[in-house]
């Protein structure tokens, strides 16, 4: 893809007559933030892509870029002032136990801020965590209870969110791509390379999204616009197939080259564990909206293998 888009550039196919609209991405180096502001790019839009410590991918180097800790709430508002977007896709967040409240919450608290002073529209990427798990198959219209601190911080940041007028609240599950690994498969990839056994749970069920079709989701979401003060709307955005864990590990096995042997099944979870047993997504408000549902892990291996064979 990147080859690609140095390519359009180069016979000047983006070249355009009218102003293009501007999309910001907060997150842009991240795992989804990075392929969303190639697509929106190679379709375009004037990408606005806001970075925090890590680069973007050298070959998206044409891409217009900022630099903001979102935790800086002021900062962020003068910068989403400064850029003037029609658009903001949020994906920002942060791993760190000690950073989460201030880029999960603060960095949502001026985004918004910054989004209602220009008047863009916002899209906001939530979680499935939000969910206890004791239910699974979850519709928007179910009660979220997290029973994680990341799932809480994340029904906090989405509280922020929903007062806004035209934006959107899109709750993935866990992001894959079956042409590269995403963060959370790299204890896997580590145990295997070391041929290590690793144990995944097999009582833990996600309805996995697709990388590509997420970003999709949101550059059709995107372009959309939405009457001024149209109320905010909420859409589950997982794939159609339900998986454990377990299962998920051992479908992208062989697309990543590890040894399917060394993955075991944990059949049950151990005493105490507060994990969310199944938070599987009922994603049909999305797919209604879109004319096109986001695809179970095996169709989208299955399409990503013709593209290669
Ligand atoms: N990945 C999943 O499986 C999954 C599942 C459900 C929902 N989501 C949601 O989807 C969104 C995108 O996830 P992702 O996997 O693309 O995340 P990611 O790869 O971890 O990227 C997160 C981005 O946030 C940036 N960031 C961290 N702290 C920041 C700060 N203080 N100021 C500005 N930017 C900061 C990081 O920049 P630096 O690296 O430079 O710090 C990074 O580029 C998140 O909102 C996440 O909650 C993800």
């Amino acid at each position: 893809m990147y080859d690609q888009i140095r390519e359009m550039e180069n016979e000047n196919n983006l070249t355009r007559s009218e102003v293009p609209p501007t999309l910001l991405i907060t997150g842009a180096a991240g795992f989804v933030g990075r392929n969303l502001a190639i697509r929106a790019k190679m379709t375009g839009w004037r990408v606005v892509a806001l970075l925090h410590r890590t680069p973007l991918p050298s070959a998206a180097t044409s891409i217009e870029t900022r630099v903001c800790d979102l935790s800086n709430e002021k900062k962020t508002v003068q910068l989403i002032q400064e850029v003037s977007p029609d658009v903001v896709v949020h994906c920002a967040y942060s791993k760190e136990p000690d950073q989460q409240e201030k880029v999960i919450v603060a960095g949502t608290r001026g985004v918004v801020a910054g989004v209602k002073t220009v008047g863009a529209r916002l899209i906001h990427l939530s979680t499935d965590l939000v969910f206890c798990g004791s239910q699974g198959a979850y519709a928007e219209e179910d009660r979220p209870a997290p029973l994680l601190p990341y799932g809480a911080l994340k029904l906090e940041a989405e509280e922020l969110v929903r007062p806004l007028c035209r934006a959107i609240i899109l709750r993935p599950s866990l992001i894959y791509d079956p042409g590269e690994a995403a963060p959370h498969e790299s204890f896997i990839e580590n145990a295997t390379r070391e041929n290590r056994p690793v144990t995944l749970h097999g009582w833990e069920f996600r309805s996995p999204t697709d990388r590509s079709d997420l970003v999709q989701a949101i550059l059709h979401l995107a372009s959309e616009g939405g009457a001024p003060d149209a109320p905010s709307e909420l859409f589950h955005a997982g794939g159609a197939s339900s998986l454990n864990r377990y299962e998920f590990a051992r479908a992208l096995a062989p697309l990543r080259g590890y040894d399917q042997q060394l993955i075991k099944k944990e059949e049950a979870p151990p005493t105490g564990a507060a994990r969310p047993a199944n938070c599987s997504l009922i994603s049909h408000r999305l797919r209604d909206r879109l004319g096109w549902e986001l695809r179970g892990v095996y169709r989208v291996i299955e399409d990503f293998l013709k593209g290669v064979l």
